[in-house]
């Protein structure tokens, strides 16, 4: 007898061998009655779930948001209801193109994903390190996610495909001028910023909307790599970034974020020169100043990445009363899709697996069976199980309902027509917050990414940047002509993406 714990069966049967197949005679063949042995191949094969569609790499760890300032003013959310109110919270963080096994420090937008287990349910910000995007209409974020994926023939990332619809798509060049700034290679998640982007709104106890922005700011400071530092880490590991982050959260050294709101009485919206619901733009501080709301600790790191961290499922519909959406085109479009994205990757009921299934509310609700219902709702009793029902089964809370929104227009596709406003916070940004050193490293930085593109590509994305300023347009070109596109190691030719449309 061992003291170890006994192995056994998925059935809890102790197993007599976990080393040796049953087999008849002692060269086999192995018999169909090891069943055990089919047991274990079955599991290995079904190890996998689908990566996410985007933002496959990722980091995450557990911790704890807590209310600092009083913004009830804005919010009737409970968690926002008292100073020193917390919840728990899941983090995680990632890149946006490569698959899961992607070098962590490639130049890439990060995914900031915060999950809240309030006692109202589960609040999800799904945001990223930017405070804007590259499209501002769902129909393009299929095409945009195309050309940061591997192209169908090469199967390799495409530069070509990149700067190609970007150039098609000039509003990008505000989130372009970010990526390729110090801000594209984050030394880790610590040391970068997390923003909601979108305009989200908040209503109070009296029924008053407010638009929303959210921000994140890192308590460690801005950390970043330059292209060659990345490069000759990526030769030494691929994966800094949970190292980093397991290290840190291991030795007692928890990285905090202080949250900030923006705040727009909703009758403002509409009079300012940008499109306040608009994701490619952002409040202007001073016509927006940050207000402080609380702080975010990440202290734990999960017992198991799989099953907290693959198995998070983020989503923008997921808020809470005092908190909502607004009109902006991408988040309705966001609201939808990331549920559906969960059913297909994790299953029907993920909503109940331990990284979704709300700490601090209860859920109550008439979904029912299906595969993996592993919970039970029955809100102890099981005659409740439609609505409306005579046993006294949980009924709607009309008290949580969002004031109405009023929205007079006509329903049509308006065009999404790119003027000059679509350049003015991008030069703002190369103007006056980018220091002259990060502009010349953000042009050498195009150089090392446009390398590989044709001229006509280069030439149209030139031409969007005069639009932001010639200096821009200047420093970019120059940049790539004392290039030596020699040392592109797999060049994107004109005739292979010639061949590829064929
Ligand atoms: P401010 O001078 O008040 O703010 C500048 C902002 O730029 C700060 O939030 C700063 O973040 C951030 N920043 C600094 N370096 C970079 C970089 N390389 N990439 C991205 N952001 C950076 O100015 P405004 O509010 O008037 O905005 C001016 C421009 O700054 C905008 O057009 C926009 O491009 C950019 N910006 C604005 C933000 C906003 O919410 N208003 C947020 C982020 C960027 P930090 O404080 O963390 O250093
Ligand atoms: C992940 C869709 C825009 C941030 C995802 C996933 C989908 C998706 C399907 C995978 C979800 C999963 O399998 O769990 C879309 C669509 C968009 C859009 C349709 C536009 C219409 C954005 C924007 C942001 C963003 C604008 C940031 C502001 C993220 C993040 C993740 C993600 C952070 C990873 C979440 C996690 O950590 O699990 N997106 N997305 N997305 N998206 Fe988006």
């Amino acid at each position: 007898m061992t003291d170890k714990p006994i192995l056994t069966t998925t059935g809890g049967a102790p197993v007599p061998s976990n080393d040796t197949s049953k087999t008849a005679g002692p060269r086999g063949p192995v018999l169909l009655e090891d069943y055990q042995l089919i047991e274990k191949l079955a599991h290995q094969n079904r190890e996998r779930i689908p990566e996410r569609v985007v933002h496959a790499k990722g980091w995450g760890a557990q911790g704890i948001f807590k209310v600092t300032h009083d913004i009830s003013k804005y919010s009737c959310a409970k968690i926002f209801s008292k100073v020193g109110n917390s919840c728990d919270v899941l983090s995680r963080w990632s890149t946006v193109a490569g698959e899961s096994g992607a070098a962590d420090t490639e130049r890439d937008v990060r995914g900031f994903s915060l999950k809240f287990y309030t006692e109202d349910g589960n609040w999800d910000m799904v945001g990223n390190n930017t405070p804007i995007f590259f499209v501002r209409d769902a129909y393009k974020f299929p095409d945009f996610i195309r050309t940061q994926k591997r192209h169908p023939k090469t199967n390799l990332r495409s530069p070509e495909a990149m700067f190609d619809f970007w150039a098609a798509q000039p509003e990008s060049v505000h989130q372009v001028t970010i990526l390729m700034s110090d801000r594209g290679i984050p030394t880790n998640p610590m040391h970068m910023n997390g923003y909601g982007s979108h305009t989200f709104s908040m209503w109070n106890a009296d029924g008053e909307r407010f638009w929303v922005k959210f921000h994140f700011k890192t308590q460690q400071g801005h950390k970043h790599y330059t292209n060659a530092e990345a490069e000759a880490l990526i030769g030494k590991t691929r994966e800094s970034y949970q190292e980093d982050l397991f290290n840190a959260i291991d030795r007692g050294d928890f990285p905090k974020w202080t949250m900030f709101i923006q705040v727009m009485p909703e009758a403002e919206a509409g009079q300012q020169s940008y499109n306040p619901f608009d994701l490619t733009k952002v409040w202007p501080h001073e016509d927006y100043p940050l207000i402080e709301v609380g702080e975010v600790e990440m202290n734990k790191n999960p017992e198991n990445y799989f099953q907290m961290i693959e198995n998070a499922a983020y989503s923008p519909s997921n808020v809470v009363p005092g908190i909502g959406y607004s009109p902006d085109k991408m988040l309705q479009a966001r609201v939808w899709s990331y549920a559906d994205a969960h059913r297909y990757r994790l299953g029907t009921h993920y909503e109940a697996l331990p990284a979704n299934a709300p700490h601090a509310a209860n859920v109550q609700h008439y979904h029912k069976d299906g595969p993996m219902r592993f919970f039970t709702n029955d809100f102890g009793n099981a005659d409740a199980y439609y609505e409306p029902n005579q046993y006294g089964g949980p009924v709607a809370d009309p008290s949580v309902m969002e004031p109405p929104l009023k929205i007079d227009a006509d329903a049509f596709r308006y065009p999404q027509e790119v003027t000059d406003e679509d350049f003015v916070q991008a030069r703002e940004l190369y103007l006056n917050v980018l220091e002259e050193d990060e502009k010349e490293r953000m042009y050498e930085n195009y150089a090392a990414a446009m390398g590989p593109c044709s001229k006509d590509v280069k030439e149209r994305w030139y031409a969007v940047l005069e639009r932001v300023h010639p200096d821009y347009a200047a420093g970019v070109r120059a940049a790539n002509d004392r290039l030596d596109t020699d040392v592109n190691a797999v060049p994107i030719t004109d005739d292979t993406q010639i061949e590829a449309a064929e």
